[in-house]
């Protein structure tokens, strides 16, 4: 007998419709085969089927020759959640389920005793299911929440093969998920508040600047002088996602498993801070079936390179292009996957190897061309790509044993969050891909938004700061595309001279 189920396989941060034959035939050897490119996880799902069907309490064919055909057989299976496809199948072709499963979708992993485990990518796999008509999706009780947010599509949590089988014979019956609200209700920031750090105002400041704009920001100053500290408070300051962003982050985090528990949507943005010790593959993605690095993992949010020059140079050389394109293409043999990486970067470094270089109180002990050897590890084009210079000198006694409490984060965010709104209604919402930040504009948009937009009085120290400090072209968008959100900041449009002179101030100062 033949029978038809339909499942899910993910390429990148899409789902693909998988068809999932099964024909049983009376055979003197017993035997199994899967067909259609399945990898060795799907290979063993047939003993983990097996087991798991004995052990729910099922019958497993015997005397019988099973072939499980996955199509389309040009696209690479991977993973175990074709257990639960398959084991419907077998019951289905056996004649143990007798049910109409063509609007369905089966996801999910079984244990040798019947139980269904989690998998990764569920949001990705039930969306597709929605966009090819599907009206239920069957997907191990851990990943429902996720599920749940395509509303459009039934969502059951299946715990175990045996309850998923009573239910489909009507006997009893397993209660739908509600559907996810798709609201974005940011949860709690428990890190550290602006209002705990003392003084480092012009850092907090340009930090501000980084946040409302999008810019890319390098601390430098020495050990101890707070630059961990500072940010690691950065999302403290940033604006609540859309929902649109939190769904996109969300199906990111179905698919490298790294939704939390229990959770439906991320709602807090991503902030990352990988080790300087990362591979590529962990940095911008990899694997035979490609999966999110941390570029993509910090996807609207911001990824933090503590201890810049530590990162190998080959390692900082790959981040060039997706902080160019915002987007990390990963190619393969049989396919080329594109993740999202729209992020900002927090770098932090010390100024040279002993790192007292240029610190008032305590003397550099490096040889100066250890200094510049020391500089020279973040490449130019890197470099480049940041708008914001901030030095990060050691706060005084005086200041550190102060009680005085600073700006708190909230008053901050709350600036951030009406800055954007000011470059949303400037931009228009054009979609995944457009200019959505001041730090994202085009050339002719910085003609049209900002060198436009000078005052004289602005106009006249702009030009006075490109000859007197001889800046580059790229050093010359940099600087307007900063004032622009620095005016925007104030809530002006026009860009006054203050503006310019406070951008200014943020540029590379070479040693
Ligand atoms: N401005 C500050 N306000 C409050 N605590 C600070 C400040 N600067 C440094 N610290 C304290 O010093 C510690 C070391 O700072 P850290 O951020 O690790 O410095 P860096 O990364 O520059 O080496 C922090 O954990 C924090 O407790
Ligand atoms: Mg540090």
């Amino acid at each position: 007998m033949l029978a038809k189920v339909y499942s899910c396989a993910l390429i990148g941060l899409e789902g693909e419709l998988v068809e999932v034959e099964v024909d049983i035939s009376r055979a003197q050897l017993p035997n199994t085969a899967i067909v259609g490119l399945p990898d060795a996880a799907v290979q063993e799902a047939k003993e983990r089927v097996r087991a798991a069907i004995r052990n729910g309490g099922l019958t497993w064919p015997f005397n019988t020759r099973i072939v499980v055909n996955l199509a389309p057989a040009d696209l690479r299976k991977e993973g175990p959640s074709y257990d639960l496809p398959i084991a419907v199948g077998v019951l289905a072709a056996s004649g143990q389920i007798v049910a109409d499963l063509e609007d369905a979708v089966f996801i999910g992993e079984l244990s040798l005793d019947g139980d269904v485990r989690a998998v990764h990518g569920v949001l990705p796999m039930v969306a597709l299911a929605r966009a090819r008509g599907k009206k239920r999706a069957f997907v191990p009780a851990a990943n429902a929440p996720e599920a749940a947010l395509v509303r459009e599509v039934e969502v059951f949590p299946v715990s175990s093969l045996a309850s998923l089988t009573s239910h489909l014979l009507g006997a009893v019956p397993i209660e739908r998920f509600p559907p996810g609200t798709g609201a974005t209700e940011p949860e709690l920031y428990r890190g550290t508040d602006f209002a705990d750090i003392v003084g480092q105002e012009h850092v907090k400041r340009a930090l501000e600047v980084a946040a409302a704009g999008g810019h890319n920001v390098i601390m430098r100053g020495p050990p101890g002088s707070g630059k961990t500290l500072l940010a690691r408070a950065v999302p403290s300051i940033l604006p609540p996602m859309s929902t649109t962003e939190a769904l996109e982050v969300t199906r990111i985090y179905s698919v490298a498993a790294l939704l939390p528990a229990g959770s439906g949507l991320v709602t807090t943005r991503p902030f990352r801070a990988p080790h300087h010790t990362i591979s590529h593959a962990g940095l911008v993605g990899g694997g035979t079936m490609p999966r999110p690095g941390e570029i993509t993992l910090c996807h609207r949010g911001v990824l933090f390179l503590d201890e810049l020059p530590e990162f190998g140079p080959q390692v900082l050389e790959v981040l060039r292009q997706p902080i160019e394109d915002r987007v990390v293409t990963i190619s393969r043999a049989r396919m080329s996957v594109t993740f999202p990486a729209n992020f900002s970067l927090i770098a932090a470094m010390n100024p040279c190897p002993c790192g007292y270089y240029g610190d008032p109180a305590r003397e550099c002990s490096c040889p100066p061309s250890a200094v510049s050897r020391y500089q020279r590890r973040i490449s130019g084009p890197l470099l480049d790509r940041i708008d914001l210079f901030v030095d990060v000198p050691r706060v005084a006694y005086e200041k550190l044993a102060s009680t005085a409490k600073a700006e708190p984060s909230a008053t901050v965010a709350a600036r951030v969050h009406q800055t954007r709104a000011v470059q949303r209604a400037r931009f228009g919402d054009c979609g995944p891909g457009g200019t959505a930040l001041n730090s994202e504009m085009n050339a002719s948009q910085v003609r049209d938004h900002a060198q436009l937009q000078l005052s004289d009085d602005a106009g006249r120290l702009l030009r006075l700061a490109v000859e007197q400090l001889n800046l580059s072209a790229r050093a010359f968008h940099r600087v307007l595309k900063l004032a622009r959100t620095i005016a925007d900041l104030a809530g002006s449009d026009r860009i006054e001279q203050p503006h310019v002179a406070e951008s200014v101030q943020y540029r590379e100062r070479a040693e």
